[in-house]
């Protein structure tokens, strides 16, 4: 499974950053988080909202862009040797400078500038999708969709929403969603993780995305199902980080078979990856012994994953291309 091609489409920059190297970054600045950790290292979360809080805690040690232009590398490193020969990677400017515009231009360079190292050394592509942060409110969001207007362009493809689905409505967030739309953005959502049903429709309805980050509890509607298939939305799913938050018991009991078997436009994605113990290899392996999912299937979400990346035709081609070399 290492050695298929993979297109990842929902990874969030700061949840890819291996715990030691958080640890190290906080030695450095001789901050003391170390009740984040657990004795064996790794992340210590008991649920989905003290995963929020661990998360923010571990970002407090990234606190300049030399340390994003490392986590980047580091991130990139890990994905690269799962297979992925693409990235797409939700960055947040409240991490990166606390919504200041030119501070996020300064983080931005930096990451951009280990995207291009990335590129050369490991073969992976990297590209930017802002993401504001649900319960920091529709104020804050608005800063970061200002953020993401100003920097869109070849990098910085997309604008999204991350966060605790449980706080305020997507509408409230319209102003932000259309700031980035009419700045040429290409939008997702992440509904349908803690939200039912009801939170893909409205982040559909109200916010016009064309993805929905999770959307796996769609399944709990079926008519929804076959109107996300209609339409063509796609699902960024995440089985791993699903698991491990404790939406579903296990990989067999995850919706995404379903989801596929009736036409969805799924796609696979790590979401947190050392947060939740897995790599693209990894929830590549578990498919296969999940559902039986064979290359062939893997081929089809790569290409469906192609399809609804929001970079560029040119970096598209030579993307297809790669896959196509692999399915010889
Ligand atoms: N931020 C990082 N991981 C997340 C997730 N799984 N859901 C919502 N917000 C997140
Ligand atoms: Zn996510």
């Amino acid at each position: 499974m290492k050695k298929l091609p993979k297109i990842e489409l929902h990874l969030h920059l700061e949840g890819g950053a291996p715990p030691a190297f958080i640890r190290g970054l906080a030695r450095d600045k001789k901050l003391d988080i170390s009740g984040i950790f657990n004795e064996d290292g790794s992340y210590r979360f008991t649920d989905f909202w003290n995963f929020l809080k661990v998360y923010e805690a571990a970002c407090t040690t990234l606190q300049n862009p030399e340390d994003f232009r490392r986590l980047t590398l580091a991130v990139l490193e890990e994905s690269a040797a799962s297979g992925v020969i693409y990235s797409e990677t939700f960055l947040s400017p409240d991490f990166c400078g606390g919504r200041d515009l030119g501070a996020w231009r300064e983080y931005l360079l930096a990451i951009r500038e280990a995207a291009d190292e990335a590129e050369r050394s490991m073969g992976i592509t990297l590209r930017g999708v802002v993401t504001c942060i649900r319960h920091f409110g529709p104020e804050k969001a608005r800063e970061t969709a200002l953020c993401a207007a100003e920097t869109a362009g070849d990098f910085i493809t997309g604008f999204g929403i991350a966060g605790d689905e449980k706080v305020g409505a997507p509408k409230d967030y319209l102003w932000s969603f259309d700031c980035a739309r009419e700045a040429g953005l290409r939008l997702t959502a992440h509904a349908g993780e803690w939200g039912g049903p009801d939170s893909v429709r409205a982040a559909i309805r109200d916010l016009g995305v064309e993805r929905i980050g999770h959307g796996v509890r769609a399944i709990e509607d079926l008519a929804l199902v076959d109107e996300i298939a209609e339409r063509g939305v796609v699902l960024e799913v995440c089985p791993g980080s699903n698991v491990a938050l404790g939406i579903y018991p296990t990989f067999r009991a995850h919706p995404i078979g379903q989801l596929y078997d009736r036409g969805v436009k799924v796609t696979v994605s790590t979401d947190d990856p050392p947060f939740f113990h897995t790599t693209m290899a990894r929830e590549y392996d578990m498919l296969n012994r999940a559902f039986d999912w064979d290359e062939g299937v893997f081929a089809t979400i790569a290409r469906t994953s192609l399809d609804a990346a929001f970079c560029d035709a040119d970096t598209k081609a030579k993307l297809a291309r790669k896959l196509e070399a692999a399915d010889a």
